[in-house]
């Protein structure tokens, strides 16, 4: 069974970031603590290579294999007032569990270090690998962990290094620079010295003293480095913060902030974290994951940075920098990038499968007002002749911004509103924040605060911030208790006026805070099991998150999947507001947003409420006219995304992926940060500049790429230089590859569900292509139990052939369709193809010329087969003749 919808954690390497919450206010630089203000990263950030006062070395005979297979050892140093206790692990395939904490039974501090639960899959510890005992000479350890990988434990100082077996080549090391740190806990704050730090007129008691952790990394065999979902930053490799020839920034923040207005290519901290980095060259990828929810600080460093080491020849160096917590790193060794990505998922879980309604486009704005906006909206959808799922409604549908409820006269009849979109299977979405007003009335309150279910201060008295509603409180959702008291708020009976077609929105989740320091909570208030905010706070957006899926799925009985859309999602449904959120856009670049969005994993218009409303059939007929084609061709396509969302949720790989996610072998490809695939099949490039005539489009790989709009044939491993056209941003469809479509136009992809598919062949050089569809009833956990259709089409020897992939012992649900092939268009077919066999059957349909696509200016023919009327579950070929 997969995991319940909890394994959010899971990837987002590539993620646009998801849009701004809204507030009426500029980014203010002043506002946010930059790493000089920040003693912990000032303090790690100046210290030079080798130069640790106390630096840790690995106690002599302390290593040793445990009963349960891990390696621990100690490390130490005569002035530190207790050792720290090392422990190394092995799961399979090729990943490597690094933990470090102090040793709580020498000297007992007054605290334990925060362990982040609930992101580890929960059978880790099961399949970790009994690991052989460790081959020492002359200060230096050596463990197997595989038939070619070895870690290699340096004792003094202490250093790691993962290394092929075979080779000698360095994979991934720890510490090679010698600035592991690790601040011990102290019993008491030592004389003169003063715990406490200011920030503007916050105040931090920081009662528990210094903490923090520093590291370095270095990625062997890797050009670039990419991750820690990128910021606001329009580069995908992570460009170096410092180094010779470097214009010194601030390094990479990982702190969870609600920045209105942030700043492009930016390092600063944004609303998600996810201490997750991919190093890849030509030679090796790899990959670094620090399960840690504190504020962290990770610097890439140039070249050259460090004098005394030997010259980086295809090394990244990086170091990151942690407020609190313990070690629990994994170190992932490819070889491929996808490896990397399933070694990662093999940890934190896959992202669960969405329903099918969330893979299509969403309308939101903040705000539609009342029940006629809401109707208007909707039926402009329909006039105009554009699809759409889902409409959205923000913060000022409830009453006075208490959630769970409605605005009774902008919103008198809420079920009604609801059922009426459903009836077009359409679905509606509300907002939750976590902050609850303050109200004495307002039952959430009066729950939460006799039940004692809020965050405390650092006094221990309820915490008490600033946020949409006034006073607000924040339920403390890292205790599982206050989870399911959460959780249960989602029920019809509870939550009036929702029915089954209402999904949810959290946001806020940073915690955003509007009176708190940098726009958060205190990092002194105080958790569930006595955990300081800052020992979780990258982390409290997840629980919350956690327990609203959980609200969904109980509400529906367990047998609907849950929509829970999350500010930064760290799911695989992620994409920029569609549009931007604040300011208008251009109109023409309007259209382009629509074009290039289209292709994004989650499709949503979104705006502030400032803003000019911009339903798609506000900018004139023309432009309504590209904004409909461009959400067209995303329905069109939903087959074919709705099949990688499955990929996704068994193996983790994303829907949008860098270029050399699948070409790792191309450098070109490395630090193009303009183009992305969907999948392994598509490729777009968006177009940002307005009236732009021309773009350079690179098409990796030796095979030939066709146009979509056209069918037109491009070379690969090459750069285009290509007119632009008003119709569609460049997007290809790769040789070698088969995409499912679905090109009857209708109101909604539930209204989709019988449609006819089209199959698009684009043979490569030696006529040969290949895909899957991958389908089910788009909402229920049936598929876990063997409901769901997984078909691999292949295209050979002049014959196509439908199999099934789909095992049969998965259990005894089926789910089965009526829906036929309609059209079958091949690309890259030699002319002169007149005829087709259709087997089982023996029937023969002639080969036409037709469009690639139904959209305008796609005159290009291309031979078609029409009405094969093939059974897409069946098993079938269709042989050229
Ligand atoms: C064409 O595609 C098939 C299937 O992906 C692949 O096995 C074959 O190597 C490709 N041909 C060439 C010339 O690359």
């Amino acid at each position: 069974m997969d995991p319940p919808p909890r394994r959010l954690a899971a990837l987002l390497l590539f993620l646009l970031l998801a849009a701004a919450s809204p507030a009426a206010r500029a980014w203010k630089k002043d506002e946010f603590r930059n790493c000089n203000q920040t003693p912990f990263c000032k303090r790690a950030r100046t210290r030079a290579p080798h130069s640790l006062d106390a630096p840790l070395s690995l106690a002599a005979g302390s290593l040793s294999v445990g009963p349960d297979g891990s390696i621990s050892a100690e490390l130490s140093h005569p002035s530190r007032p207790r050792p720290l206790v090392l422990r190394l692990s092995a799961l399979p395939p090729d990943a490597l569990r690094v933990q470090i904490d102090e040793h709580y039974s020498v000297s007992t501090p007054p605290h334990r270090r925060f362990y982040v639960p609930d992101v580890l899959l929960p059978d880790i510890e099961a399949r970790t690998l009994h690991l052989p005992e460790p081959k020492t000479a002359a200060g230096v350890s050596t463990v197997a962990l595989s038939s070619d990988l070895e870690v290699v434990v340096k004792h003094d100082p202490f250093e790691l290094t993962v290394r092929r077996a075979r080779s000698g080549d360095s994979v991934l090391s720890f510490n090679s620079h010698g600035l592991f740190d690790f601040e011990p806990l102290q019993e008491s704050k030592p004389e003169g010295e003063t715990w406490e730090e200011q920030f503007r007129s916050h105040t931090d008691t920081r009662p528990r003293g210094p903490q923090s952790i520093t590291l370095d990394v270095s990625f062997h065999g890797a050009d670039f480095v990419y991750g820690l979902p990128e910021h606001g930053s329009t580069s995908l490799a992570l460009r170096p913060t410092r180094g010779p020839g470097v214009e010194e920034s601030e390094p990479y923040r990982l702190f969870n902030l609600d920045v209105f207005e942030y700043l492009h290519d930016s390092p600063f901290g944004l609303y998600g974290s996810i201490p997750f980095m991919i190093g890849h060259g030509a030679r090796a990828t790899s990959g670094f994951f620090w399960l840690n929810a504190a504020e962290m600080q990770i610097d890439v460093l140039a070249p050259g940075w460090d004098a005394a080491a030997a010259p980086a020849n295809e090394r990244i160096d990086t170091l990151w920098m942690a407020e609190a917590g313990v070690v629990d790193a994994f170190f992932f060794v490819g070889s491929e990038p996808k490896d990397v990505i399933k070694q990662y998922v093999s940890v934190t879980g896959t992202p669960s499968m969405p329903q099918q309604f969330a893979v299509a486009y969403h309308q939101c704005r903040w705000n539609y007002r009342d029940e006629a906006d809401v109707d208007g909206v909707d039926a402009g959808f329909d006039e105009h002749d554009i699809p759409y799922d889902v409409l959205w409604l923000d913060i000022e549908h409830t009453d006075g911004k208490r959630y769970f409820t409605w605005d009774h006269s902008a919103f008198p009849n809420p079920e009604a509103m609801q059922r009426k979109i459903a009836d077009k299977g359409r679905k509606m979405v509300t907002i939750v924040d976590p902050h609850i007003k303050r109200d004495s009335s307002f039952h959430l309150h009066q729950e939460a605060t006799e039940k004692g279910y809020y965050v405390k201060d650092a006094t221990g008295n309820d915490y008490d911030g600033w946020c949409w509603p006034g006073a607000s409180s924040y339920p403390d959702m890292l205790n599982p208790e206050i989870r399911e008291w959460w959780a249960d708020k989602f029920s019809y009976e509870n939550y009036k006026g929702s029915t089954p077609t209402l999904y949810i929105w959290n946001d806020m989740n940073e915690p955003s805070v509007f009176n708190g320091p940098e726009v958060t909570m205190p990092r002194d208030a105080l958790h569930y099991g006595d955990v300081e905010h800052r020992e979780l706070h990258n982390a409290y957006g997840y629980y919350f998150h956690m327990a609203t899926a959980d609200g969904l799925v109980k509400r529906g009985e367990g047998k609907d999947r849950p929509f829970v859309y999350q500010e930064l999602s760290l799911l695989e449904v992620n994409g920029a507001d569609v549009g931007g959120f604040f300011g208008n856009p251009e109109p023409d670049l309007l259209v382009r947003w629509y074009q290039v969005g289209a292709f994004y994993p989650f499709f949503r218009g979104h705006a502030h409420h400032d803003t000019k409303r911009r339903e798609p059939w506000l900018f004139g007929e023309r432009r309504t006219a590209l904004i409909r084609e461009a959400i067209h061709m995303r329905y069109s396509l939903l087959p074919y995304y709705y099949t990688l969302f499955r990929e996704a949720s068994v193996n983790g790989i994303p829907v949008m992926r860098p270029l050399w996610l699948e070409f790792p072998d191309e450098k070109e490809t490395y630090n193009n940060g303009e183009a992305f695939m969907v999948g392994s099949s598509l490729l777009a490039q968006g177009i940002y500049e307005e009236g732009q005539k021309y773009v350079l489009v690179y098409l990796p790989g030796k095979e030939s790429w066709y146009d979509l709009r056209n069918g037109s044939p491009y070379k690969g491993s090459a750069s285009h230089k290509l007119q632009v056209l008003e119709e569609s941003i460049p997007s290809f469809q790769r040789g070698s590859t088969i995409v499912p479509r679905k090109d009857r136009f209708r109101r909604s992809s539930t209204q989709m569900v019988n449609d006819p598919y089209t199959l698009v062949i684009a043979l490569n050089s030696s006529k040969v292509a290949e895909g899957e569809l991958y389908m089910d009833d788009g909402k229920s956990y049936d598929y876990q139990q063997g409901a769901f259709i997984h078909r691999r089409f292949v295209f050979a020897d002049n014959k196509l052939t439908s199999f099934n992939m789909a095992p049969d012992n998965l259990g005894n649900k089926k789910f089965t369709t009526e829906c036929v092939v309609e059209r079958i268009i091949i690309l890259g077919l030699s002319s002169g193809a007149k005829k087709a066999i259709i087997e089982p059957g023996n029937r023969e349909v002639e080969i036409e010329s037709g469009p690639v696509s139904l959209r305008s200016g796609s005159s290009s023919v291309v031979p078609t087969i029409r009405r094969p009327n093939v059974r897409i579950t069946d098993d079938w070929t269709i042989k050229i003749a």
